[in-house]
């Protein structure tokens, strides 16, 4: 009866407390134990009763225990003590990536413009990254792009534009074709701040009857002034590749200046955005389509490029870091 009173005098304030009390009463010398002990002293025919007795005191014992096991170490958030009408911690939502989010613009507005877009592997063949593209093998261009090899088979290699996702699609046969290509691409280049052995680019190719360069432009035109407002200005250089006859370069007015000259554009007011130019009759004639029938043009873009023109970022790096100072900036996926 004492030891029950005594029992329910005492409050642990704090773990110790609570562990003192524990050793006292329900350790392995603990009082629970000792009075359980004096049992074989008690005559038989008070057995039952005594038993009774000390059970109920040793569940006391262990109850009281039990009431403060909120003290106990490590165990401070005790289920029973938590208030489940508190608001739930915040679940922080990521941002996207900004080439993403630049990747995400291009494909919408081609996709408003008809344009489809359509993938292709990332590890390639010669066939369909060169030399479908009229560039066989000794082919000078292919100097352009320093090409890592895939150890296993000398034929394989980490494609080096997108103009491979050209090949792959326009093998499948079907005609007229509006595609648009976003992927990553891959190049043998030291890495600094304004090279990277991988990028990214986003290809465009349209193939159907009557198909001109007046088409082209007006198409690239539409983009630019969707991707960068009305105002922008645009102007094409004559260029070479391979694929595509003529070829050209097309240049907008600096966003950053507008004109007047800063490090963006090199003060030339002008900033190169992609190359482009009307499908090579021969590449046609690579995937059995008649060159008198059908014409077509098709471009291609760096989508760091297009970023760093948006977002002045002006270390390519910066967007394979995985530094979240640099990445919670990019809050919007306008
Ligand atoms: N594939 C070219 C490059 O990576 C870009 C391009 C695509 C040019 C399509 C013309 C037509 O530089």
């Amino acid at each position: 009866e004492t030891l029950t009173q005594e029992i329910k005098s005492i409050v642990p304030a704090n773990a110790e407390e609570l562990e003192a009390y524990r050793i006292r009463f329900l350790g392995t010398k603990g009082l629970v134990r000792d009075v359980f002990g004096g049992m074989k002293d008690v005559p038989a025919e008070q057995k039952k009763e005594a038993g009774q007795l000390l059970n109920a005191f040793k569940q006391l014992a262990e109850a009281h225990y039990e009431s403060f096991s909120h003290l106990q170490q490590g165990n401070a958030g005790n289920a029973s003590f938590a208030d489940f009408s508190l608001p739930g911690a915040d679940i922080a939502l990521g941002t996207r990536h900004p080439l993403r989010i630049v990747e995400n613009k291009i494909v919408e507005i081609f996709e408003r413009l008809g344009f489809a877009v359509a993938e292709g592997p990332e590890i390639e063949d010669d066939w369909h990254n060169f030399t479908s593209l009229n560039m066989p093998e000794d082919h000078t261009a292919r100097d352009m792009q320093d090409t890592f090899y895939v150890a296993q088979n000398p034929d394989w290699l980490l494609r080096t534009h997108t103009s491979s996702v050209q090949a792959r699609v326009l093998e499948e046969g079907k005609l007229p074709v509006r595609v648009i290509c976003p992927g990553r691409v891959y190049r043998n280049e030291t890495i600094s701040a304004r090279a990277h052995c991988f990028f990214h680019q986003c290809e465009g190719l349209y193939i159907d009857e009557n198909v001109s360069f007046a088409d082209l432009k007006q198409t690239l035109y539409a983009f630019v002034t969707e991707m960068f407002g009305p105002d922008i200005r645009v102007r094409f250089r004559p260029s070479y590749f391979p694929f595509t006859e003529p070829s050209a370069e097309m240049d907008i007015s600096c966003t950053v200046c507008g004109g007047s000259g800063c490090s963006l554009c090199k003060h030339t007011g002008w900033v190169e955005i992609l190359g482009c130019g009307m499908v090579h009759p021969d590449l046609l004639r690579n995937f059995n389509i008649d060159p008198e029938k059908y014409s077509g043009f098709a471009f291609g873009m760096g989508v760091e490029r297009i970023t760093q023109i948006r977002y002045q970022v002006n270390d390519l790096r910066l967007y394979s870091q995985n530094d979240v100072r640099f990445l919670r900036q990019f809050t919007t996926n306008t």
